[in-house]
């Protein structure tokens, strides 16, 4: 069992707000923070949707979900996040927003507190050299939706001290969901894998292979995947597969990493997915609608 009690999370977005479900559901108390208060209830209306969810699938009491939305506390300041036994950060895929939240969070923080990371793609180590507590730095990368997928990464630092791992893998545990352990490299183990064949669906839309419908029809149909490579990195967020592309190109120098042009413009234009309304497809209807 865990001994943690009280789980920190600094952004309510998708992946923070996800955390903050699996969490609740669990027994922990949550403190959910964002730069906003109305960023934190939008978070919050998401989890109570996602839990409705849950209910109306049969996979969750109603009284279950009312307990474990009550855990969840609005902290729209850090110092609100002072009592947590363990924070993890789950903001922006951007290493400078990341260092700025370290250095306004770490001096609230109860000094035996550990900080995670949700990183998925960023240097553990590096990011831990960036607080004041590099041994109880940790990564623990959850996939999206988080309420869904089974697997949680765990990525150590240089730093990170056993005792830190453990209560890691024990939380990970008391969610009920499986670990799998990476060394600390650019993008862990999943992302190394998934987004180059991302990165390589666009190319295939790029060079004019194949439409989006047939790249993602070929995917799903001829490799069994529940969702084509495009449709999925709509899912992801285009900005976040920019940025682990990039960190991938960057932290190995391998060009077999370099992100198609294609994701790039997609990204400049704000065309970043289904979290924008568009993408590779167009969410604004109906019906998903390809752009290209
Ligand atoms: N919260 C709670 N439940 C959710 C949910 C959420 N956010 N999203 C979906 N669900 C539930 C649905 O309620 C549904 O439950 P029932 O089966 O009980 O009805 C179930 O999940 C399936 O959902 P849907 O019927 O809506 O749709 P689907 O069958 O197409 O499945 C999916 C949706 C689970 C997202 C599926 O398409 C899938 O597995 N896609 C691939 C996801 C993936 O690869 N994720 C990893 C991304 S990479 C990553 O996260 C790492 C990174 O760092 C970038």
């Amino acid at each position: 069992m865990s001994t943690l009690e009280t789980i920190g999370i600094v952004g309510a977005g998708q992946m923070g707000g996800g955390i903050a479900h699996v969490a609740a559901l669990a027994g922990y108390k949550v403190l959910l923070y964002d730069i906003s208060g109305e960023s934190i209830q939008k978070g919050m209306a998401t989890i109570s949707g996602n839990m409705a969810r849950q209910v109306g699938a049969g996979k969750l009491d109603e009284a279950l979900r009312q307990k474990a939305l009550g855990r969840i506390t609005a902290a729209p300041e850090m110092t609100d996040l002072a009592g947590a036994d363990l924070v993890i950060e789950a903001a922006t895929e951007d290493e400078t927003i990341k260092r700025k939240i370290y250095a306004q969070l770490c001096p609230q923080l109860n000094p035996e507190a550990i900080l995670a990371t949700n990183t998925s793609s960023i240097s553990i180590t590096r990011l831990a050299a960036q607080t004041d507590r590099p041994e109880r730095f940790i990564g623990i990368h959850f996939m999206n939706p988080v309420p869904v997928m089974k697997l949680v990464e765990l990525v150590r630092g240089i730093a990170t001290e056993n005792s830190t791992f453990e209560t890691a893998k024990n939380f990970v545990h008391s969610l009920e969901k499986t670990i799998t352990v990476s060394e600390d490299f650019p993008a862990f183990i999943v992302n190394r894998i998934l987004l180059p064949m991302i990165n390589e669906a666009i190319y295939t839309l790029y060079e004019g292979v194949g439409t989006v419908e047939a790249i993602d029809t070929a995917m799903k149909l001829g490799a069994n995947h529940p969702m084509g490579p495009l449709q999925l990195a709509d899912f992801i967020g285009l900005d976040t597969c920019l940025s682990i592309m990039q960190v991938l190109h960057d932290g190995l120098s391998d060009s077999k990493y370099r992100p198609c042009p294609l994701l790039v413009k997609y990204v400049e234009a704000g065309w970043l997915g289904r979290k924008t309304g568009r993408g590779f497809y167009d969410y604004r209807g109906e019906h998903p609608v390809p752009t290209r």
